[in-house]
C-alpha cells in the first residue's frame, strides 16, 4: 500500500469514527441540537471535506480507496442536512443509504459475474483428431497441459508452465487448438475476447478482469483453461500518451497473471495476430510462446483431407499434387473457404439444369450425355418435389476451380514479418 493510500485510509477511518460518535450522541438525545453536537458535526464535516479535496487533487486508483471516495459526497450531504435541519432521521437515512449501497454493490457484483459466466463455453470440437497437421504444436501442448494433468508426479520437482501464448497469422488454427486441448483435457473452458472486457464505464474493465480471474480461481479444483483471444487488444505496448484507463487495466491484468502462476490446475492461453504490439512486460510473462505458422504442404494435404472427408475423393489420387502446389501460402481458414466454394459448384449447376434423370430412391440428378433421351425429365429445379434432388459428387476439378476463385488472404510480406519477429525474440 502506498503512503497516499495509507494516509487516505487513516483519514477515512477518522471520519467514520467521528460519524459513529456523532450517531451515538444523537441516539442519546435525539431532539436536542446541543453545541457539542454541532461541534462534532463540524469536525466530521471538516474531515470529509478534507478527504474530498485530497481526492480531487490526487485521484486514487486503488479499488478499496475508490469505494471509500464514492461514499464521501453522500456523507458530506448527510452531515450538512443534519447540521441545518437538525433531524436525527437524516442519520438513519444515511444508514439506509449505506444499506442501499451494499445491495447495489451486490447487484453490481452479480452483473459482473453473469457477464463473465457467459464466456464459459463447451469446446466446439472433439479433440486433437479434428486438428489437421500442426503436429509439433499438439506435442508441445500435450506436454505442457495434458501430461501434468494425467501424470502430475512427473512435475513434482518443477513448476508447471501454465501460461502460453499462441501467435501467428489469422486462420491458422489457434482458436481451434485451444478448443481441441480443452476437449482433450476435459477442462472447463473460458473464452474471452477484448469485447467481453472493455467497457466504456470508468473502472468497469478492471472490475471485469478481477471478476474473471476470481471466477476462474474458484474452479481451481478442476482443470480450467482460460483462453484470452486477441490479447493485443488489451495489452498493447505502452506509449507516452496512453490513456489512464488503459494503464490501470494492464496493471490489473499483470497482477492477476502473476497470481495465476501458483495455480497449477489453471492454464492461461492467449492468442494474437500481432505479437509485436504486445507490451513487453506482458509478453515476458508467458512461460511458453508458440508460433503457429501457415500450413506446410503436408499440413495442407491433411487439412484438405479433413475438409473433404465425407466425399468420394480418393486420398491416394495423384491429383492432389497440383492442388497442393496451387495452395501454397493459404491458411487453414483459406483452405476451408476453398472447400466450401468447391462444394457449391455442383449446387450452382443445379440452378441452370433443365434435364433430370431419376436414380435410386426416387431422387433426381442432372442428366448427362450418357442418359437416354426417353428417360429424361425436362423442368427447372424449383419444379421438382422438395427434398428430392441429388447433386453430383465433388471432384478435383471443382477444387482446382475453387483454388482459382479463392485467393490466399495472407501476403508474403506479412509472413516475413512473423519470421523476422521469431528471429529477433
Ligand atoms: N489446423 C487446423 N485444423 C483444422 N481446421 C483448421 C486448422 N487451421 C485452421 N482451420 C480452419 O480455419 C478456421 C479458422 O481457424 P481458427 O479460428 O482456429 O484460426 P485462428 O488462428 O484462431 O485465427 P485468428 O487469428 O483470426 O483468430 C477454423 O474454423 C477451421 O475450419
Ligand atoms: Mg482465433
Amino acid at each position: 500500500m502506498s503512503d497516499h493510500q495509507t494516509f487516505l485510509l487513516d483519514l477515512y477511518h477518522e471520519a467514520v469514527q467521528c460519524f459513529q460518535d456523532l450517531s451515538a450522541v444523537f441516539e442519546q438525545t435525539p431532539q436536542l441540537l446541543t453545541l457539542s453536537k454541532r461541534q462534532q458535526i463540524d469536525i466530521c464535516l471538516e474531515k470529509v471535506q478534507h478527504l474530498i479535496q485530497i481526492e480531487e487533487a490526487n485521484p486514487s486508483y486503488d479499488k478499496h480507496n475508490r469505494e471509500i471516495v464514492s461514499v464521501l459526497p453522500l456523507l458530506y450531504t448527510q452531515l450538512q442536512q443534519l447540521k441545518y435541519n437538525h433531524n436525527f432521521t437524516q442519520i438513519t437515512s444515511c444508514a439506509t443509504s449505506t444499506s442501499i449501497k451494499t445491495s447495489q454493490k451486490a447487484k453490481e457484483e452479480k452483473d459482473l459475474r453473469d457477464s463473465i459466466k457467459k464466456t464459459q463455453i463447451t469446446p466446439r470440437i472433439q479433440g486433437f483428431e479434428d486438428i489437421a497437421g500442426l503436429f509439433f504444436v499438439k506435442k508441445i501442448l500435450a506436454t505442457l497441459v495434458l501430461l501434468p494433468i494425467r501424470q502430475p508426479q512427473l512435475y513434482a520437482n518443477q513448476k508447471i508452465s501454465n501460461s502460453i501464448l499462441l501467435y501467428g497469422p489469422p486462420g491458422t488454427g489457434k482458436t481451434q487448438l485451444v478448443h481441441a486441448l480443452a476437449a482433450e483435457a476435459s477442462a472447463c473452458l473460458f473464452s474471452v475476447a477484448p469485447s467481453n472486457i472493455l467497457s466504456c464505464y470508468i473502472g468497469q474493465s478492471e472490475k471485469l478482469i478481477h471478476t474473471l480471474f476470481k471466477i476462474v480461481k474458484e474452479k481451481r479444483d478442476h482443470t480450467t483453461i482460460l483462453f484470452m483471444d486477441e490479447i493485443d487488444g488489451l495489452c498493447r505496448r505502452r506509449s507516452g500518451d496512453e490513456a489512464e484507463w488503459s494503464r490501470r487495466l494492464k496493471t490489473e491484468l499483470l497482477c492477476q497473471l502473476t497470481a495465476l502462476e501458483d495455480c497449477p490446475n489453471i492454464f492461461l492461453i492467449c492468442a494474437t495476430n500481432c505479437p509485436w504490439d504486445l507490451d513487453p512486460a506482458f509478453y515476458r510473462r508467458f512461460q511458453k510462446r508458440i508460433y503457429i505458422p501457415l500450413p506446410s504442404r503436408p499440413d495442407r494435404f491433411d487439412l484438405l483431407k479433413l475438409f473433404t472427408k465425407n466425399t468420394s475423393l480418393e486420398t491416394t489420387s495423384n491429383e492432389w499434387g497440383p492442388l497442393l502446389s496451387k495452395t501454397e501460402g493459404y491458411s487453414g481458414s483459406d483452405l476451408a473457404d476453398l472447400v466450401r466454394h468447391a462444394f457449391n459448384i455442383p449446387l450452382t449447376e443445379l440452378i441452370d439444369n433443365k434435364s433430370w434423370v431419376v436414380v435410386n430412391d426416387n431422387l433426381y440428378q442432372p442428366a448427362s450425355v450418357n442418359h437416354s433421351f426417353t428417360s429424361l425429365i425436362q423442368c427447372d429445379v424449383q419444379e421438382l418435389p422438395p427434398k428430392s434432388v441429388q447433386a453430383r459428387n465433388i471432384q478435383f476439378t471443382d477444387l482446382m476451380a475453387a483454388a482459382n476463385a479463392v485467393k490466399k488472404t495472407i501476403s508474403d510480406a506479412d509472413i516475413k514479418r512473423y519470421e523476422m519477429f521469431e528471429n529477433i525474440i
